[in-house]
Parts: C-alpha cells; structure tokens; sequence
C-alpha cells in the first residue's frame, strides 16, 4: 500500500494554530504524507508557507483543484484549514471532483451551505469526516460503544461543556489572528462560541448517545464590551426518547483552557469523560466505579476502536494521535473503496453532523433572541 497523498487548504504560515495540528496528524502513521497545498489566503503567502513546509504551493484552491483534474496532480483526499467562512466552497468543489474531504468545525457558515455540502458529498457518494477532533479520542469512541450496546440503559440525560478563558478580554482588538476572524461575524457566521466550540459540546453530546436534540431553549451572551458575536452559549435540549441535554460552552471562564467534556446519565449507569485528562473514563454503576484507562492490548476495546490503538497503557495518547484517527477513518475508507485490506472505519462525525451542528446553533441563536422560547431545531 503507499502512501495517500493529502492536499490541504488554509493552515500555513506564521501565526497559524490548526494546519500545522493537522500536518502532524496526517503524518502520523506514516501512510498518509502531506504533498500539495493552498495553505493562505494572500497568493504569494501561500506559496512561500508551501515552500517553507517542502511541498508544492498553489495560490489558491481553484489552482490545486485545476491541476488535479488535468491530472499534473494526484490526490488522495484534502483537508480544510482555514476560518470557517472559508470552508464550503473548497469543500464543496473537491467534493464535487470526487476527492474526499476533511473539512474543520463548525461545518459552514450557514445551514444551507451545510445541506447543500452534504447534499453533494451524498450525491457523489464521496467520503467527508468533519473534523471534531475529541470524537477521535479512544476513550470517547469507548464511551459512544458502551452507550450503543446499551450498557449504560436509557439514556436520561446527558451534560455536554467546553470551557475556555482566553477571550475574557477583547483579545481581538489586539491583533490576535484567531481571536479575530472567531469574533468577526463576516468571517466565523452567527455565533463565535456557539459555532467555535458548542458545536463540540453538541457533537459531544449527539455522538456520543446517538441521540438528536429536537429542540432548545438557549441563552447566548456577550460580556466584553464591543463584541457583536455571544463569547458564552448555554443551551438545554430535548433529545429523542425523553432524554434532556444541557449544553455550555463558554470563552470567559478565566483560568480555563480547554475544559471540555461529557456526561451520560442512563437507567443503568452513567459516565464520564474529560478532554484535560483524555486517557480515561470513568463509568459508575452505583455501588463501584469502574476506570477505564487506555491502552493497546486491553481487552474492553471493542474490535472497531482496538485498531486505533497505538501504544500500550501508562504512555500518552492525546490531541494529535485523536486527529490523527479521523484521518484514519478517511484513509481507511478511501482505501475500503480500492478493495484494499484495511480495518473498517469508525463512524466518525459527517456531513449529517455537520448539518445537525449548523441547525442546532441557527434555533439556538433565534430562540435566545426570543427571550429562551422553545425553538425547533
Ligand atoms: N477540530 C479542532 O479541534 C479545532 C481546533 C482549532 C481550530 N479548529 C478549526 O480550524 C480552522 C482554522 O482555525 P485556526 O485556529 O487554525 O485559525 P488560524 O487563523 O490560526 O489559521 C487559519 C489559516 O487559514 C488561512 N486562510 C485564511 N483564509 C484563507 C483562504 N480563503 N484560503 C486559504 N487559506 C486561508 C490563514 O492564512 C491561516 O493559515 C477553523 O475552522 C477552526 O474552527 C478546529
């Protein structure tokens, strides 16, 4: 088997966070290698970020996608890097050309983008993963089994919370890159901390009982002074099957980084998961706890997560190894497709995800305009 070679869009240059995450992650199984990229918005920055990384530069998507239909370039699948305004177009036109996408949260803009975005990769019948890197944790993937199997009942309710500090101050009016596009309505869409990280929180809380949120109740606000967009979002849900989800996430908790996480309450037991301390979860089931922790080899991991498994317990697995696998599940299910022998995928968060995400902050935004009201999602 060679290698699959990946183009990605956005994510280079100087200042930027998640391109370089994704660099490493797709590199990490040394099966897949980041060969071609439009990694910038401005034409000649995009060519130098190229070279600096050695691989070969386009100045725009257009450009990379003209040389892979006229076959000058060969690839595998593209990843999606840049601001979120930024997404549906260069995923919808290699989608359309038949190359798989990993496109970054939240999916689109708008819910029409994503519908339509998930309407062609449907169309085309062409693998998309979107990016919720938590959902590539082994331990959260543990969790959506456990709960699959029903070893946990019914699920009653379930928590979902992604706490950050680091836009308690108007950081944006400071010049700082990712501050600045997350809060410019233009650039990030209706919601900066709603879309930004209650779509993990969301994603977190849907994925990982298999259950939706048919409508909410939601309270957005904006505490630093001159922001347009909410920098808190608190959302209560009701779920399929009676259940209840409370949903938060918030960018002025002071002193907190990236404190996300998920609880389960079923009829049968509950757990517990949290992104600062990803290698274990803990499920109780009234009289004992149980901890899980991870690690290659151990015999609770079902067949669908074993294969994700890297290294043995007591060794750190974390953020990249969990982006990694969502690469994983692209390139297993490219590969699927060429009647290659590899593991099955994981069903990692898609284009029906992606859609969910945009409608659950579209009701969540319009129904904390209406004063809290109910609002379908
Ligand atoms: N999955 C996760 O856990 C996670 C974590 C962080 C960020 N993200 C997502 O990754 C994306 C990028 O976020 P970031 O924090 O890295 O932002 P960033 O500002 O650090 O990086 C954005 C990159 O995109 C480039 N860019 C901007 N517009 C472009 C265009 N039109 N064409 C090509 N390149 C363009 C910029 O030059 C920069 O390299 C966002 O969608 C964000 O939500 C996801």
């Amino acid at each position: 088997m060679g290698k699959l070679r990946v183009g990605m869009i956005g994510g280079g240059g100087p200042g930027s966070f998640f391109g370089m995450v994704h660099h490493r992650a797709l590199s990490l199984d040394a099966s897949r290698q980041l060969v071609a990229g439009a990694l910038r918005s401005e034409p000649q920055a995009a060519m130098a970020a190229a070279e600096e990384w050695g691989i070969t530069g386009y100045p725009d998507y257009e450009a990379m996608l003209a040389d892979c239909q006229s076959g000058k370039l060969q690839l595998d699948y593209v990843t999606v890097v840049t601001p979120n305004y930024a997404h549906y177009a260069p995923a919808k036109a290699f989608l359309q050309a038949g190359i798989p996408v990993l496109c970054e949260k939240p999916m689109t803009m708008t819910v029409a983008e994503a519908e339509d975005l998930a309407a062609v990769a449907k169309a085309g019948d062409v693998p998309f993963i979107l990016a919720h890197t938590y959902t590539g944790h082994p331990m959260m993937m543990l969790a959506k089994a456990m709960v699959a199997q029903g070893d946990l009942g019914q699920i009653r309710k379930v928590e979902a919370w992604y706490n950050q500090g680091w836009l308690a101050t108007a950081l944006e009016g400071e010049g700082n890159q990712q501050a600045g596009w997350r809060t410019d309505p233009a650039r990030t869409g209706i919601s900066n901390c709603g879309g930004d990280i209650g779509t993990h929180a969301f994603v977190a809380a849907t994925w990982v009982t298999g259950l939706s949120i048919r409508r909410v109740s939601a309270r957005l606000n904006t505490f630093v002074e001159g922001r347009v967009l909410d920098d808190d979002f608190n959302v209560i849900g009701e779920m399929d099957d009676g259940a209840t989800a409370i949903i938060t996430a918030t960018q002025i908790a002071i002193g907190y980084k990236n404190d996300s996480g998920i609880r389960v309450f079923g009829t049968k037991g509950s757990l517990e998961w949290y992104q600062e301390r990803a290698e274990s979860l803990l499920v109780r089931r009234g009289v004992c706890d149980e901890t899980y922790w991870i690690g290659a080899g151990a015999s609770f991991f079902p067949d669908s997560i074993a294969a994700y498994l890297r290294v043995p317990a007591g060794h750190h697995e974390d953020f990249f190894p969990a982006l990694a696998n969502l690469h994983q599940s692209l390139e297993w299910s490219i590969r699927k497709r060429r009647n290659e022998n590899v593991p099955s995928p994981f069903a990692h968060p898609g284009v029906d995800e992606g859609v969910a995400g945009m409608r659950f902050v579209a009701a969540a935004v319009e129904s904390s305009g209406k004063e809290g009201a109910w609002t379908a999602v």
